[in-house]
């Protein structure tokens, strides 16, 4: 899918609106609290509130839901991106104007709120209007022996680096179940502690399950998917075959987080919701 299929077209970006902002913020959900709507109206918004998102699975330990998927597309020279809403400016009734980021995409509102907890509202890369160009870059030191033998620590993601993904194994789990790599997105130029961590895996998994599924298809290409990868519990980083331990929690093949063991399906996308934390005036 080409990025012209999946950008919106750029428009003079400002439109004026009735009430709250956020209709991905509050879409759905009746009973939408009076703090969602509060942080969602405030100057800088930042879409505070409840949000529904897809994500990978929670499928064991005390991770409270799924951590969000990011949906992602590859680009005419075969390199990896995040797809991130074009921002816009709004005019709230009361005529103050906040920045959003969101879309319609593969049936859903796609939010720069999915990715608003665990402290990383408060990150750079978060803010809708962050100058950065998404694309998907390897970590150094990474839980990986070939992305760290064979990959420099900033690259860009190449599709041909995973041309093993459909028998790729570590000796961790099945083999041929979907090469990893950790990468970081929306992060260049920002301090080491306000990093988006993200999870890659390519899996023929992948490719099967976005067959006939809206948002899978939107969201993911070539077998490619991500994730952000921070626990929902407490803001661990895991990773999908990245720890022999895992195998005692049986989530070897699965993404296992080893601070209080929890595990979640990369390869069952469940869309739920969550209040998102705000972007604090200040960051
Ligand atoms: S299980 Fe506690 S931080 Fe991940």
């Amino acid at each position: 899918m080409s990025a012209d299929d999946k950008y919106p077209e750029s428009t003079g970006r400002r439109r004026f609106v009735k009430g709250v902002v956020g209709s991905a913020a509050l879409a759905g959900v009746g009973t939408a609290t009076a703090v969602g709507i509060d942080s969602a109206t405030g100057p800088t918004g930042g879409g505070g509130g409840i949000v529904d998102f897809y994500g990978v699975e929670n499928t064991a330990g005390p991770a409270p839901r799924a951590m969000p998927q990011i949906p992602l597309e590859v680009d005419s020279e075969g390199y990896l991106k995040g797809i991130w809403p074009e921002p816009e400016t709004i005019t709230l009734e009361n005529g103050s104007e906040i920045t959003v980021a969101e879309m319609e995409l593969g049936g859903t509102t796609y939010s720069s709120t999915w990715y608003q907890y665990c402290g990383v509202q408060t990150n750079a890369g978060v803010r809708p209007d962050a100058d950065q160009d998404n694309y998907f870059r390897y970590i150094g030191n990474s839980k990986y022996d070939w992305q760290n033998s064979e990959m420099e620590e900033g690259a860009k993601i190449h599709v041909d680096d995973f041309s093993d993904y459909e028998t790729w194994g570590n000796g961790i789990g099945d083999d041929g179940l979907g090469k990893p790599a950790q990468a970081k997105w929306r992060s260049e130029d920002v301090s080491s502690s306000e990093i988006l961590p993200v999870q890659v895996i390519r899996s023929t998994r992948v490719e099967e399950m976005a067959q006939d599924n809206e948002w899978l298809s939107a969201s993911t290409e070539e077998g490619f998917i991500a994730n952000l990868n921070k626990c929902t519990h407490f803001c661990c980083v895991p990773t999908f075959k990245g720890l022999a331990g895992s195998a005692s929690a049986e989530a070897e093949n699965q993404i296992y987080c080893q601070c209080h063991q929890s595990a979640y399906d990369p390869f069952s996308i469940v869309q739920k919701s969550f209040a998102a934390l705000p972007i604090p005036e200040d960051s």
